[in-house]
């Protein structure tokens, strides 16, 4: 698979420094905290899945027992390391995950699903995540939907990332078809697309 932020990694930080962002990434550490303890979980081992520079997985190393970043982009990862020595990161590429640690939190952060371009791939990943998972544990994910993307084309606006887009009924169906239990599905805004178009934020619990 092409590393697309090969060439992003220095700078990546620098563009999500404005407050909207900051509380796009706030809102994804808040549903969290409430799902762990409304399900009690504590410790364990959380593991962020496509991720990045680290700024989706650092803020975990107080909650949990070990931290793992997985990340596809080796410049990302350079990043990521610079910024931790706590968090055991590793060069791997979801689609086909090679780690052998089971965890009780899964996270994957900005859009990382929409970067898989193929739909038999991203139920391969759905299924990965299932069998990383203890039962019980949580996965917590957000993803662009057609009407953000349809709005992106007609602002004539273009990424220079390949992503994909599946709509919320698509990823339900391919979570449910892999066992897992849909606890919540939210709307989230898009500040970094003028705050309009939506992404989805999806919790789900392997039961
Ligand atoms: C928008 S960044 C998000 C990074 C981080 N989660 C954050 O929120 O700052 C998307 C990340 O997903 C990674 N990625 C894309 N496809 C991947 C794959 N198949 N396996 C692992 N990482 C992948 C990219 O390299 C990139 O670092």
């Amino acid at each position: 698979m092409k590393d697309e932020y090969e060439k992003l990694a220095k700078s990546y930080d620098r563009q999500l420094k404005d407050k909207l962002t900051k509380n796009m990434y706030k809102e994804w550490r808040e549903e969290l905290k409430e799902v762990i303890s409304n399900y009690k979980i504590k410790k364990g081992v959380l593991i962020d899945l496509g991720c990045g520079t680290g700024i989706t997985t650092i803020p975990w190393i107080k909650k949990f027992d070990k931290v793992i970043g997985i990340e596809l982009s080796k410049p990302m990862l350079k990043e990521a390391k610079k910024k931790s020595t706590k968090v055991k990161w590793v060069n791997q590429e979801i689609v086909n995950l090679k780690i052998k640690e089971r965890a009780d939190v899964i996270t994957c952060h900005f859009d990382v699903l929409n970067h898989i371009l193929r739909k038999e791939d991203l139920q391969k990943v759905f299924n990965n995540i299932y069998e990383l998972l203890n039962s019980g544990g949580l996965f917590i994910f957000d993803m662009m939907s057609p009407e953000s993307f349809v709005w992106l084309k007609k602002k004539r606006k273009t990424s220079q990332i390949s992503e994909e887009s599946y709509s919320k009924e698509e990823v339900k169906r391919m979570l449910e078809k892999v066992g897992f239990k849909i606890l919540k599905i939210k709307k989230q805004k898009t500040p970094e697309w003028d705050n309009k178009p939506k992404r989805n934020i999806f919790l789900v619990r392997k039961e």
